[in-house]
C-alpha cells in the first residue's frame, strides 16, 4: 500500500492562482490528483487551468469569492456535478494589504480599522467560510482533508504586518478547533492541519523583500539572518509537506500547523 497515493482524489485550492497555490496545485496534479481552482478573476484561473490541461492533467477552474458563502455553495454544486466529491481542502487565498500594514514612519497608532478588518475577512474568514462549506461536504461523505496556510508572524511578531499576524493567528486557533469538531462529532477520517510557510518570495512582498536591483533590502537580509538555511524557500519545496497532510501518510495526525521554514522557527537568532 503506498501511503501517500492521492491518485483521483479531487482538491479544490483557493487562491490557486497565485504563486504558492499554482505550484501546489501542478505538484497534486502531477501526483494524479484532481484540480479544482477558485479564484476571483475567470481570464487568471483559465490560464492555470490551460497550463495544467497542457500538461495532461485534469483540472477545472471556477470562479467563486471565499468571501461570499452562497458563491462557494455554488462552486461546490459544480464540482459536485464534475467530480461527485471533495476530498482535499486547501485555503491558500490570503495575504497581506498595504492598509494594515504599519510603514517605517508609522507607529501602532496609525493603523486603519477598515483595512485590519479588510485583512482579518481575508485571512480568518476567508479560510472559515470554505472551510464551513466544503467541510459540511466532508462531514456527509465522513472523509476529506482540509490544509490551512499560517504564517511565521504567528508565534512572535514580525514587524509591520499587524492585521495579517493577528488574523493568520486566529485562524490557527480555527485549524485546531475544526480539527477537533470534525474528529469528535463526524469522522476520524476528516482531518485538519495547517503548513506555516516561511519566507518565499511572491507577488506580496517582492518589494519589502527585494530592492529594485534584485538585491535584498534590510528587512530581506535580516529575514536571511534569522534563518538557518540563509536562504529564502522556492514555492516547490512547499509541495511535500502538503502532499504529506493531504495524503493517508499522516491518517493519524489532525490540528498541527507544520512549519516549512528553513528554520526559523527554531532559531533564536544567536
Ligand atoms: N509567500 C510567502 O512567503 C508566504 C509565507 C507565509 C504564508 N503565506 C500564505 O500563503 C498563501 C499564498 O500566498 P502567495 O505568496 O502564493 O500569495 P499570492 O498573492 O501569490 O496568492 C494569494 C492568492 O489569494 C487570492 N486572494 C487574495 N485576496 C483574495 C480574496 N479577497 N478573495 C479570494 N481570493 C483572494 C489571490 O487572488 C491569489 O490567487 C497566503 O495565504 C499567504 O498568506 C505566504
Amino acid at each position: 500500500m503506498n501511503l501517500f497515493n492521492i491518485k483521483d482524489k479531487v482538491a479544490v485550492i483557493t487562491g490557486g492562482t497565485g504563486v504558492l497555490g499554482s505550484s501546489i496545485a501542478e505538484h497534486l496534479a502531477a501526483s494524479g490528483a484532481k484540480i479544482v481552482i477558485l479564484g476571483r478573476n475567470q481570464e487568471t484561473i483559465d490560464q492555470s487551468i490551460s497550463t495544467l490541461k497542457e500538461n495532461g492533467y485534469e483540472a477545472l477552474g471556477i470562479a467563486a469569492d471565499i468571501l461570499n458563502k452562497k458563491s462557494l455553495e455554488a462552486a461546490r454544486e459544480k464540482i459536485i456535478y464534475h467530480y461527485g466529491k471533495v476530498d482535499i481542502l486547501l485555503n491558500a487565498a490570503g495575504g497581506n494589504m498595504p492598509g494594515a500594514t504599519i510603514t517605517d514612519e508609522q507607529t501602532i497608532f496609525d493603523l486603519s480599522m477598515d483595512a485590519f478588518q479588510t485583512v482579518t475577512d481575508l485571512n480568518l474568514n476567508g479560510t472559515v467560510l470554505p472551510s464551513i462549506v466544503f467541510g459540511e461536504l466532508m462531514a456527509q461523505q465522513k472523509e476529506g482533508v482540509i490544509v490551512n496556510f499560517s504564517s511565521m508572524t504567528v508565534e512572535r511578531a514580525v514587524t509591520r504586518v499587524v492585521g495579517y499576524s493577528a488574523s493568520k493567528a486566529g485562524m490557527e486557533n480555527f485549524t485546531r478547533w475544526m480539527a477537533v469538531e470534525m474528529a469528535t462529532k463526524f469522522s476520524d477520517k476528516i482531518r485538519v492541519n495547517a503548513i506555516a510557510p516561511g519566507f518565499f518570495i511572491g507577488n506580496q512582498n517582492r518589494k519589502l523583500l527585494t530592492n529594485e536591483d534584485g538585491s535584498y533590502s534590510q528587512r530581506g537580509h535580516s529575514i536571511i539572518n534569522n534563518t538557518p538555511m540563509k536562504r529564502f524557500g522556492e514555492a516547490n519545496e512547499l509541495a511535500g509537506a502538503i502532499h504529506f497532510l493531504c495524503s493517508d501518510a499522516s491518517q493519524f495526525i489532525t490540528g498541527i500547523v507544520l512549519p516549512v521554514d528553513g528554520g526559523f522557527s527554531a532559531f533564536s537568532g544567536v
